[in-house]
């Protein structure tokens, strides 16, 4: 049995880059055989930013929402709150102890918030809370407590698993071997990339996202907003580097790209048709999810329950690790 776990923090409506770059591949790796699966809520590491109660909540129960709703099955999958599982953070004071500050000062986020700073002319530490520098440390404590072999991440989290390993090994090092199981990230390769409105990549940071569960008006705005050439609409056109293709072809079936490749080269479609074929294509697939989404969110009693039952069953695993590690560092009652 391979043990597969990764965290998605809670911080809004994923969008459909979020879709293809992370969810749909972690769910299929969670479908292979032999794998057992853990995906969690990291609230905790959310609140180093989000501090409205009522919107963390929010957040909390829409990353649930969406998993579920893209189809993840809670009997294949323990799906939990990591707030509701207090043994992370006696994990993460432990690995505390063996966590280099200067390890903690090279993470990629933590640099970038300094940077930010030297640009406004503030000083280095402006904003910048403990929840922060030591993000890192929270996370190898949410992997490294389950024995994790594999995290399947995008590549901006591929920093933090390789500081879990090396924190790892700092414990093993001073233990013994094979005390804490040593974790690879596992980032997909031959990922799609998704492009946004405007072409770049599909991000939050640069709007130019197509949020997943929209309702279908906001869809539509969205699509009509897709950056095209200014082709007329009897000219053939070119389905490489065109917008509104590359984000049909993330959803259509083989005959469908053939359908629209088709009419983009005998010409006669303009970009308002083009739109339209995408919009109906993300609709039909994105529909009966969104329906599923809608169903949970607003009745949350059975998200809450589904966290419940994953936490119960989490929590039996990290007590295990815990005993066995609090035997490895003298903790525990001779
Ligand atoms: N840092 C991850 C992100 O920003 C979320 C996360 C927290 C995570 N703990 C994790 C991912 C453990 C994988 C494993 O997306």
């Amino acid at each position: 049995m391979r043990n597969i776990l990764t965290g998605i923090k809670p911080t809004g409506m994923p969008h459909l880059g979020n879709y293809f770059g992370a969810i749909r591949p972690a769910l299929d790796m969670a479908e292979e055989k032999s794998v057992e699966a853990r995906f969690f809520i990291a609230d905790y590491h959310s609140l180093n930013t989000v501090r409205d109660a009522k919107l963390l909540r929010a957040y909390t129960y829409e990353v649930a929402a969406v998993w579920l709703a893209c189809g993840l099955n809670p009997r294949r999958i323990l799906l939990y709150r990591q707030s509701d599982v207090p043994e992370i953070f006696e994990m993460a004071t432990i690995l505390m102890a063996f966590t280099a500050k200067g390890l903690m000062n090279r993470a990629h986020a933590y640099k970038t918030a300094i940077e930010l700073n030297r640009s406004k002319h503030l000083s280095d530490d402006h904003g910048i809370n403990m929840g922060v520098f030591t993000y890192p440390v929270l996370m190898a404590a949410d992997i490294l407590l389950f024995d994790t072999d594999c995290v399947p991440v995008g590549k901006d989290q591929v920093q933090h698993i390789e500081m879990a390993q090396d924190i790892a090994e700092a414990v093993n090092h001073n233990y013994r071997e094979n005390l804490l199981v040593i974790p690879e990230a596992k980032v997909d390769k031959n990922l799609m990339s998704v492009p946004g409105l405007d072409g770049r990549k599909m991000s939050k940071t640069y709007n130019n996202h197509i949020p997943l569960f929209a309702s279908e008006k906001e869809l539509k705005k969205a699509v009509m907003k897709i950056v095209t050439n200014s082709q007329g609409v009897e000219e053939p056109k070119n389905t490489e580097g065109c917008n509104v293709f590359a984000l049909f072809k993330l959803f259509a079936s083989e005959a469908e790209k053939r359908t629209l490749a088709d009419r983009y080269r005998k010409g006669g479609m303009g970009w308002g048709e083009a739109k339209q074929a995408l919009l109906s294509l993300l609709n039909s697939r994105i529909a009966p999810m969104r329906a599923r989404y809608d169903e949970l969110i607003s009745d949350t009693s059975v998200i809450d329950a589904i966290l419940a039952e994953g936490s119960r069953r989490v929590r039996m695993i990290a007590a295990g690790t815990l005993r066995r590690l609090r035997e490895a560092i003298g903790v525990d009652p001779s």
